[in-house]
């Protein structure tokens, strides 16, 4: 039986890897939350690795707060460029695989069209630059991995765009949403079952990036209008710029993946974010 390590099991891929993997008793699960093993720390990674025999790792643990990390951009990178380092050293000693997730901001969301993975990167906030250096240190690695670039996750678990949005319209009668930032929404439960299906599959780690989110590019504006239809929410949604927010850090204008490449490799079938939407809004009480 395959034995995997998922770290940051409490975020909103480690969660809904939890409760996909219910259904693969085939795999011998390990889920780590920050608390019970931090991948800052390399002798905390190979304590629990050697303890589990652990063959492949999954790391889910991230620095995610794109605009705290402007002003925290120590922890950041300590985190999602440090951490990772430590996973891939941990690999190349002891001969694991990894999969980790990375994201379109990588990317400066000047092009017109999709980006395809070997698109020219240039992250532009400090998140961004954090994740890029974490990509690298994979994609420099001697260990079998892979690289699962997506974007704008949202799922029933932790803090998202979809929770934010049925919260704040039930509470307030207008809000404000920013309608010049196109990109496509990725529903994490649909990203844990591909994440199971390439570790299953024998081709997966040949040390490659893959980009995958649900298909169908949009732009906040119009995913917080179908948030609100679907939940039957009575709220008045107002679209406004980027610059209204005063926002820290720099987002990409346009960070739509191609998704043709996991697509092609896999033989995958991607839905839409309209469908994985509804999927996650009966999953969500509020
Ligand atoms: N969310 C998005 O829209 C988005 C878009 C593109 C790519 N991604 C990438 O997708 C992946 C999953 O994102 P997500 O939304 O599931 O993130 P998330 O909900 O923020 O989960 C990340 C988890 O990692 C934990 N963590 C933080 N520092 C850690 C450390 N040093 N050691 C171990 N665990 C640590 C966090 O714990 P605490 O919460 O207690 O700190 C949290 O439970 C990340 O790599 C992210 O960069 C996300």
């Amino acid at each position: 039986m395959i034995k995997v390590l998922v770290t940051g099991s409490e975020g909103q891929l480690g969660q809904s890897l939890k409760l996909v993997s219910k259904n693969y008793s085939n795999i011998e699960w390990n889920f780590f939350s920050k608390k019970q093993l931090d991948i800052r720390k390399f002798d905390q990674i190979i304590r629990v690795v050697l303890n589990k025999k652990i063959q492949i790792i999954i790391n889910c643990a991230a620095y995610t707060n794109v605009e705290n990390s402007e002003r925290e951009f120590t922890k950041a990178f300590e985190v999602n460029s440090n951490g990772v380092k430590n996973l891939v050293n941990v690999c190349e000693k002891l001969k694991l695989k990894l999969i980790h997730i990375s994201t379109d901001y990588v990317f400066d969301g000047k092009k017109n069209g999709e980006y395809q993975e070997n698109n020219k990167t240039n992250p532009i906030s400090i998140y961004a630059k954090s994740k890029f250096e974490g990509e690298n240190n994979i994609i420099r690695s001697n260990s079998e991995t892979l690289v699962i670039r997506t974007s704008w996750l949202f799922s029933p678990y932790g803090k998202n765009f979809v929770k934010t949005i049925i919260k704040r319209s039930k509470h307030d009668g207008e809000i404000k949403v920013v309608n010049d930032q196109f990109g496509k929404p990725t529903y994490a439960m649909d990203l844990a079952q591909v994440i199971i299906a390439l570790i299953l599959n024998k081709n997966s780690f040949k040390n490659k990036v893959y980009h995958f989110a649900n298909s169908g590019k949009t732009s906040w504006y119009n995913f917080a209008k179908k948030i609100i239809s679907y939940k039957k929410i009575e709220c008045k949604l107002v679209p406004v710029s980027s610059s209204f927010f005063n926002y820290k850090a720099i987002r990409p204008e346009n960070s739509t993946l191609s998704t043709k490449f996991i697509e092609k490799s896999f033989n995958l079938e991607i839905r839409s974010w309209n469908l994985s939407l509804k999927d996650c809004l009966k999953l969500i009480d509020e």
